[in-house]
């Protein structure tokens, strides 16, 4: 609210000549935008902030969490010398390998991870860089091993976490 009161003072002492570019300043200059049909109420404002609080704080660090499990899984399950063979034909973990359009046969509806139609998630860019960039860092700086505590437990709750947590060995390289 702090920063939505800011963005408000200025326009009204006319320190700036907009709300700001970004999605606040949109939220706030539709919320401001008198007799328009794309005008939202105090609630709705609110509500967008919120949605997109969760939507993208939630997700992502789960995400995360869950590739630090699989990348050491799919590692082992690709190239572990004794089970390669075997697990190749059952998983097909590399499915994945010339994009999702390939894999699904070019249905889209079998793969959506990232939801489909009008309300397809507004951050799918930023969250899938996100997680790329954040794994690059972690790997130019460090090698992790799956803590032998782990256990594979998926639990949903709003998203699907790890209900026991993913316990990584971390060492610096
Ligand atoms: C791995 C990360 C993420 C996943 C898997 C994910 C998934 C989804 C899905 C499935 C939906 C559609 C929900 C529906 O059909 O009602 C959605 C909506 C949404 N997501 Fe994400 N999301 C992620 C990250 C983010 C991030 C980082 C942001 C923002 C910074 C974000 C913002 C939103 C918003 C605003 C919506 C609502 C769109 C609308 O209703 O028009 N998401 N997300």
């Amino acid at each position: 609210m702090e920063m939505v009161k800011n963005r408000q003072e200025k326009v009204k002492n006319r320190e700036v000549d907009g709300f700001g570019k970004d999605y606040l300043g949109l939220l706030l200059k539709a919320y401001h935008d008198e007799g328009h049909s794309m005008k939202i109420s105090a609630d709705q404002l609110v509500d967008e902030c919120k949605t997109l609080y969760v939507a993208g704080q939630e997700t992502t660090n789960t995400l995360l969490s869950w590739m630090m499990g699989m990348i050491i899984n799919e590692t082992l399950r690709l190239y572990s010398p004794v089970f390669a063979g075997f697990m190749r034909v059952v998983d097909k973990p590399d499915r994945f390998s010339e994009g999702v359009a390939k894999a699904t046969n070019n249905n889209p509806s079998a793969f959506m991870p990232f939801g489909m139609g009008p309300h397809t998630c507004a951050g799918f860019n930023f969250a899938t860089n996100e997680a790329k960039i954040t794994i690059a860092m972690i790997l130019q700086r460090f090698t992790f091993s799956l803590s032998p505590g782990y256990v594979h437990s998926p639990f949903p709750v709003l998203a699907v976490r790890p209900e026991k947590g993913v316990q990584v060995i971390i060492n610096a390289l």
